[in-house]
This record gives C-alpha cells, structure tokens and sequence, in this order.
C-alpha cells in the first residue's frame, strides 16, 4: 500500500494516536479526511475535517457517503476503562465503540475501498488483544475481539484485494493512559509504526517490547505470564 497518493480517514483524529496519525499520513503525501466527534475539536493544517461519531449508524453512512474516495481507512477512535463484573453500562460502552463502532466503519467502508482499488484497513488494536490489565477488562475483551474480527475481515475482504493491518501496542502517552503511572511510549511512534506496517503489508504491527513479550506468552502456560506480570507491577515484591 503506497501512502503517497492514498485517500486515508482516521476516526478520533482530534487526540492521541489518531492526531499523530492524520498528521503524519498528511507528511506522508496522503489525502486526509480527519473526523471526530466534535469538528471543532480539530487543530490539524492540510486536512479535510468531517464530524463523526463511529456509534451512530446514519452519522457512519454519511462518512461513506461523503468521503467516497477513501482508500485508506483507520480506525483509530477507542475508549478504555470498565471492567467486565462493574457498571454494565461502561461495559456495553466499550463494546459500542471498540467493537461495534470499528465494524460499523468497515461494513460502511468495505464497498468504498473495493470502488477504490481494495486498500487497506487499519485496525488499532492492543496489547490488551492478548492480556488483561487489573480494572480493564471489558477493554481487554473488546481489542481481543478488534484482533480476532481483524483476521476474519482479512479473510472476507481479500476477494476484493483489501489489506487488514491491526496494531498492537502497550502503554502510549495519551489521555487514555493519563491515570497509569508506568512507562508510556510517545504516540507519535505508535503511528509512524502503523502506518510503515500498512506499507510493508503487514497483516499484524506488534509496536513494542512489551506488547511482543505478551502476544509470545500465548504460546506458553498462562501461569508464567501471569508471575511475570506480577511481577511487573509490583516490582518490590519477591517472587
Ligand atoms: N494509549 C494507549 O496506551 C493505548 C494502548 C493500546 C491501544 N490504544 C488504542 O489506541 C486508540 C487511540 O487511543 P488514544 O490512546 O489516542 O486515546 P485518547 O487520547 O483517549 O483518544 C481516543 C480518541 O477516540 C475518540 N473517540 C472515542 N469514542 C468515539 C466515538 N464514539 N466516535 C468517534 N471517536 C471516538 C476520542 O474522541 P473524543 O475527543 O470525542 O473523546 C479520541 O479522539 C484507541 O483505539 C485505543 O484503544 C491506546
């Protein structure tokens, strides 16, 4: 996927990754249409800003609608916290936005993207795909479910030649981690590998160490991930 020349839209494009992400994909030589739930919330040069909330059917169709060019489409936009046995409405949100929000934006955009040569979709995703961090588990289960509909997009849009890249990464510097007190990458690296995984054609970007450490202790008994993980966030305890 040649970036240069590409028509890309990003959801949540007003902070965090997604900002990084309009920004740099305009660097890139991208068309940009950056959306968020609040327009004016955009403080972004060289983009085309279009008001969007990915849990609204008719304001995701509109999307389509008008930007129909698009053949870059990332889903960037995400909200965190809720844990599964807490308020079920915080639970259901997580859903709504990480996963029915995500596959809302695909099933509106799937037929854009095959008018427009197949593309790609990018998926941001987690490390959180394969681990549970203590307080966020809805979370946990929503991006292990942004991983699992990845592969199965990848298979049901291959007819139409679209790449499916979903990015996994730990702890990024961004609102979203504001009440974590652990070592946090900058969101600018987190998008620059993204969009080099989309690229290269990659079917999964997996950002850093820590996200790498995780995703290889599936294949191991869960027990010693889970000591390791203790381990990581109390440091001063014995083993
Ligand atoms: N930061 C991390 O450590 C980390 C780690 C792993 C994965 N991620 C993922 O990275 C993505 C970006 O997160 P971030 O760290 O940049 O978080 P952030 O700074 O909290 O930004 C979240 C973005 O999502 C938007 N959003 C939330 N609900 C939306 C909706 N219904 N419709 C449209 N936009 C919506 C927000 O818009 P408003 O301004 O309107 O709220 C905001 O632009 C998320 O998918 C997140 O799960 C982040």
């Amino acid at each position: 996927m040649n970036i240069s020349g590409a028509t890309a839209l990003v959801t949540g494009a007003n902070r965090g990754i997604g900002l990084h992400l309009a920004a740099q994909l305009v660097e890139r030589g991208a068309k940009v249409y950056a959306t968020a739930r609040r327009p004016e919330s955009i403080d972004l040069d060289g983009v085309e800003i279009l008001g969007l909330d990915i849990t609204d059917p008719g304001g995701v169709a509109a999307a389509a609608q008008a930007a129909g060019d698009v053949d870059l489409l990332v889903n960037n936009a995400g909200i965190g916290g809720a844990a599964l046995l807490g308020d079920l409405a915080g639970v259901r949100a997580t859903m709504d936005v990480n996963f029915w929000g995500t596959l809302s934006m695909v099933r509106a955009f799937a037929p854009v993207l095959a008018r427009n040569g197949g593309g790609a979709i990018v998926n941001i995703a987690s490390s959180a795909s394969w681990f549970v961090f203590p307080g966020s588990s809805a979370y946990a289960v929503s991006k292990a479910a942004v991983w699992s509909m990845s592969s199965a997009l990848r298979q049901e849009l291959a007819g139409q030649g679209t790449l499916v890249t979903s990015v996994h990464l730990g702890a990024a510097d961004t609102d979203m981690m504001k009440g974590y007190d652990v070592p946090k990458m900058p969101p600018a690296d987190v998008a620059r590998a993204a969009l080099d995984g989309v690229e290269a054609g990659a079917f999964e970007v997996v950002v850093d160490e820590f996200t790498a450490m995780v995703k290889a202790s599936l294949s191991k008994d869960p027990r010693e991930f889970d000591r390791q993980f203790q381990q990581f966030l109390n440091p001063a305890k014995p083993r």
